[in-house]
């Protein structure tokens, strides 16, 4: 029988789609309120999720609000993981953290911490970042180029490695009769002298439960690949089509294998953001919806801060190559599309037009009646193309129905749930496909065990220390 997938909550409280904040109930403040990540982390738990996921940002501005306006003001990851560690007791806990900006030895020594106060639990993403407002935060002239970054980071894997395998397994004897807490020589320095990171060690906390914390890796250039597939145990990719993962997923693996590593241990996670409800319909005009509530640029939205400039019929109209004086520019976003319109949007107007379909139930032609009557609009074309998103949409088993179809193609060996508003719709996940993926076999890699570390969860191994080994 084949293993349950790796399936884990990219958790954006005020959700992960643009305008997710806009739908009726969707949570609107989460930046102040503990609340939704302790539901979230709960939620998650009680329905067998692997992991709670959290990326990172090391800047905000006006421009966010638009563009990914979960990132304006949130929790940072650290804290957030630190946080759910007293309320939660089975589920791994995954924080991000930045290896151009963060310190190697306060990484480790608060990822061990969290490690050993989660019993094992504890994963970190490796980001080398692609803000560059994030180096005037960090008191930098400027964000460094990918090569630097990428050397940094590898250097920085290795000063996690080194300081988490500090102490061996049996270096804490606490003999009181005779006096003898620590044996000195399971207590190894660090000494890593690189160019960009330089540590002594040894670390001052205690052996990670799992001896090495589950490295996670996010990233698309040529450094990114070989980083996440010598140095990480889960990979993930921003692959749009089924045919794209399996290709990225037999390249990493590729990469992992030439460096003498075993390939199947290079777990492969793709992005999905499942849009649920009882009926394929009712998912469908939840999607409507959410492409109706994106703003556009209307008046409403005039003189905005760095609204973007994609939001408009002539933006489309440009990405699509229709020709400059073609009177379809002048649209207006909610008049419907005309059949004869749709043709003059060419190849690519085909494609846009037919994911709409699939997402939000929308057709081009017939006769309007209103908000709400399955018809094509300007509006939701717009608001499809200048905001993509992994949308899969249905009821429980068309959900259930992708998550089998991108396993046996070898498309991911997992997935991170992403949400477009909180916290209904992570709870339409939990509650209606989580429990039809389980019935498959697809979810539930901890079913039946009540302590597992993370890593007994993603790989069922557990690696003996640099100084353990034979
Ligand atoms: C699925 C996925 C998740 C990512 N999450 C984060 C994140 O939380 N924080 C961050 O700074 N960058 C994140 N990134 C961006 C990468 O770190 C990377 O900087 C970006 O993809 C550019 O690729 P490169 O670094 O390989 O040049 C993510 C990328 C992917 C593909």
């Amino acid at each position: 029988m084949t293993e349950p997938l790796i399936v884990g909550a990219m958790v954006r409280t005020l959700g992960a789609y643009p305008s997710g904040w806009r739908y009726p109930g969707a949570h609107r403040t989460p930046q102040t309120d503990a609340e939704i990540l302790r539901l979230v982390a709960r939620e998650g738990e009680d329905a067998g999720l692997d992991y709670l996921f959290f990326g990172d940002w090391l800047a905000t501005g006006p421009d966010l609000e638009f563009r990914d306006p979960y990132l304006l003001a949130r929790i940072d990851p650290v804290s957030a993981v630190l946080f759910l560690a007293g309320v939660t007791s089975r589920i791994g806990l995954i924080a991000t953290v930045n290896t151009t900006y963060a310190d190697p030895y306060a990484t480790a020594r608060s990822l061990a911490s969290l490690d050993v106060l989660t019993g094992g639990r504890a994963g970190i993403n490796l980001v080398t970042g692609a803000e560059p407002r994030a180096a005037g935060n960090h008191g930098r002239d400027a964000h460094a180029d990918n090569e630097s970054r990428y050397d940094r980071a590898e250097e920085f894997v290795a000063a996690l490695r080194g300081l988490w395998d500090s102490w061996s397994e049996d270096a804490w004897i606490a003999d009181a009769e005779r006096g003898v807490l620590i044996d000195p020589d399971g207590l190894r320095a660090t000494d890593l002298d690189g160019r960009q990171v330089r540590v002594t060690g040894p670390l001052n906390v205690a052996r990670p439960p799992q001896g090495r914390i589950p490295i996670v890796h996010a990233g698309t250039s040529p450094r990114s690949r070989a980083l996440a597939a010598t140095e990480a145990d889960l990979a993930l990719i921003a692959a749009p089509q089924r045919d794209d993962a399996v290709a990225t997923r037999h390249a990493l693996r590729e990469i992992a294998e030439r460096c003498g590593r075993e390939p199947e241990t290079l777990k492969v996670i793709a992005p999905v953001l499942p849009v649920v409800a009882d009926t394929d319909a009712d998912a469908h005009r939840i999607v409507e919806r959410l492409l109706a509530l994106v703003p556009l640029a209307d008046d409403a939205h005039a003189g905005r801060t760095a609204f973007p400039a994609n939001r408009s019929v002539d933006a489309l109209a440009d990405a699509l190559g229709v020709d400059a004086d073609d009177p379809l520019r002048a649209a207006a976003f909610d008049s419907a599309v005309s059949a004869d319109e749709a043709h003059r949007l060419g190849a690519a107007g085909d494609a846009l037009i037919e994911r709409v379909a699939r997402i939000a139930g929308l057709r081009v032609g017939g006769r309007s009646g209103g908000a709400g009557d399955g018809i094509l609009r300007w509006r939701h074309l717009v608001a499809a193309h200048a905001v993509p998103a992994a949308f899969v949409v249905g009821d429980a088993s068309t959900i259930a129905d992708h998550f089998e179809a991108w396993r046996d193609a070898g498309a991911a060996d997992g997935f991170n749930v992403l949400s477009a508003f909180q916290p209904a719709q992570f709870q339409a996940f939990t509650r209606l496909a989580a429990p039809e993926l389980r019935r498959r076999g697809l979810l539930g890699r901890g079913d039946g065990v009540e302590t597992s570390t993370l890593r007994d969860r993603l790989t069922g191994l557990r690696p003996v220390t640099r100084h353990d080994a034979p």
